[in-house]
């Protein structure tokens, strides 16, 4: 049997201490065949939090970053911060960063652009790849990276990708790729299972985005948690008119070959 990954979760907040906390969460993955699971930070705590997992975990890998929509907590020094734990053997990108328009109290445009800015160049200078967040801000998530192209040499991830298909050659062309979660299962996610119908398969990494988003049959239950990856990509199988074990293989080497220092 092939392993399946979360390439994208948050397991830093309390969400989970319900139902047996981080460990009973962990263990349910394994069990259900999830050997990796990337977990995302996204201000400075919660990708401290991740570190620290990532050390207790086997499984657990992560990535340390500010959320556009978190910049309400940035002060100057957390990049510095955020540049040691990215130099952590089990950081595997910066993320996630991006552009979140879809708040009226969202932080301002150009505070965002002005951090997403600098963590693309800090993932640059790290030779490390990054997670993008773009939330109602896909024009303009595109026009930014295409005008810093260069500082995507190390690659990167649009996570829960939610445009349109016709938009996914696009960000091909900066050469992303892309992840998709619960929504890709949902009867109303005509959207995203055409777009993992027209991304080339070896584009296409798996997530949860946990502990929102639980995927079809369990729409509605919070927490998602990794385990319900197996969900995304058997549905994923599906739409692709592939083996499932193939896929799961094929998933796990992209993420291998993106986040380089995945084990
Ligand atoms: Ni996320």
């Amino acid at each position: 049997m092939e392993s399946y990954i979360d390439v994208h979760c948050h397991l830093t907040g309390g969400e989970f201490d319900e139902i047996g906390g981080i460990s009973a969460v962990v263990e349910r993955a394994r069990e259900n065949g999830v050997q990796r699971m990337i977990c995302s930070g996204f201000d400075l705590a919660s990708s401290q939090i991740a570190k620290d997992l990532s050390e207790t975990y086997d499984e657990v890998y992560f990535c340390a970053g500010f959320h556009p929509s978190e910049l309400k907590k940035f002060r100057e020094g957390d990049l510095e911060e955020i540049r040691a734990l990215c130099q952590h053997e089990k950081c595997v990108a910066v993320g996630e960063i991006g552009l979140d328009y879809h708040f009226d109290d969202n932080p301002a445009k150009e505070v965002q652009r002005d951090l997403f800015h600098r963590q693309l160049v800090l993932a640059d200078e790290l030779g490390l790849p990054v997670v993008l967040h773009s939330r109602d801000a896909a024009q303009e998530t595109l026009e930014f990276l295409r005008e810093r192209k260069e500082l995507l040499r190390h690659g990167g991830l649009m996570h829960c990708y939610s445009y349109s298909p016709e938009m996914t050659a696009d960000f091909m062309a900066l050469g992303l790729r892309f992840s998709f979660g619960g929504p890709s299962t949902w009867k109303n996610g005509k959207k995203a299972q055409e777009c993992i119908q027209r991304i080339p398969a070896p584009l296409l990494l798996s997530e949860t985005d946990c502990p929102y988003l639980t995927p079809a049959p369990y729409r509605g239950t919070f927490p998602n948690e990794p385990k319900n990856v197996k969900y995304v990509v058997d549905n994923m199988a599906v739409l692709l008119n592939k083996n499932v074990e193939a896929l799961k293989k094929q998933i796990m080497q992209t993420a291998k070959t993106l986040f380089f220092k995945l084990k």
